[in-house]
């Protein structure tokens, strides 16, 4: 499919989607977050890439929602417009997305990294909730996911006072999973992915479904959850093939059923 404001590539089972609007550090419009929704939709419908990769061209992962293009919008447009149902939707892609991010990463687009499963960041990388300084705040999950993510205190600096942290401080607190050298940030990303494309796929999806139960219930409702998919799993032809490589000493050729 034609996009305008993504590329989107494919090789041995991953995807790499790039954000490309690169003259406006990759802001968040419309039209970019339409694109994306359903390059990741076209991806789980067609079902053959395991993990995919976010990234962004140029100096930015994403500086955010697009200003310009919220500028004139009022509460009930902000209201009644479409604009989070595209996260919910993205928040309920099954593939794996890990966020390479190469610079900056501020409002929205800090808070697309956060969606991502994994955020592997450049030296370079810079994070923040800058929204307070336009006199808003963060609405596309800042709030929630980054307290959950580095805790109250550090999550109420950022986004009261607008300031951003680099990748070292976000690896320190957790936010990131790694930081590597800008020049190799999309390789390692895309090495993580297909680690990740060549394990098995029923189990790849339950586990993330597991973790991510993790933010939204209580200790003993997780594990029951977490229990509930280990037992599942027993049902898959890759738990047999798994378990069999494993005692005779060879790598597993998983089918993702
Ligand atoms: N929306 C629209 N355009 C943006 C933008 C954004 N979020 N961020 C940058 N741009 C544009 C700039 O307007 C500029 O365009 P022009 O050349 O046409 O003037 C171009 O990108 C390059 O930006 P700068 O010249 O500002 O580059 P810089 O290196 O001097 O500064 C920056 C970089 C610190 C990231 C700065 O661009 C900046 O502060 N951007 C805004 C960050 C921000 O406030 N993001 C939050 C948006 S609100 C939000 O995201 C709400 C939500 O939670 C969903």
């Amino acid at each position: 499919m034609p996009y305008q404001n993504i590329t989107v590539s494919t090789e041995d089972g991953i995807a790499v989607v790039t954000l490309n609007r690169p003259d406006v550090l990759n802001a968040l419009n419309q039209a970019t977050m339409d694109e994306l929704v359903s390059a990741l939709e076209e991806f789980e419908r067609e079902g053959s890439v395991r993990c995919i990769v976010l990234t962004g061209a140029g100096r930015a992962f994403a500086a955010g929602a697009d200003i310009k293009e919220m500028a004139g919008a009022s509460a009930p447009e902000m209201l009644a417009g479409y604009r989070f149902q595209q996260w919910e939707r993205i928040r309920k892609v099954t593939t794996p997305l890990i966020a390479a991010v190469n610079g900056f990463a501020l409002g929205g687009g800090c808070e697309l990294a956060m969606l991502c499963d994994m955020i592997v960041a450049a030296e370079t990388a810079q994070f923040g909730q800058p929204e307070i300084n336009l006199g808003i705040m963060p609405g596309a999950g800042g709030t929630q996911r980054l307290t959950r993510a580095i805790g109250k205190s550090r999550a109420m600096e950022m986004v009261l006072t607008g300031r951003p942290i680099s990748a070292r401080q976000a690896e320190a607190c957790g936010l990131v999973s790694r930081v590597v050298p800008a020049e190799t940030v999309l390789d390692e990303a895309k090495r993580l992915a297909k680690e990740i494309a060549a394990k098995g796929a029923v189990a790849v999806r339950l586990a993330k479904e597991a973790v991510l139960k993790a933010f939204d219930t209580h200790l003993e409702g997780g594990l029951d959850y977490e229990r509930k998919c280990f037992y599942l799993l027993f049902a898959t032809e890759d738990r047999s093939e798994g378990i069999a490589a494993f005692l005779e000493k060879r790598r597993p050729a998983f089918k993702g059923r």
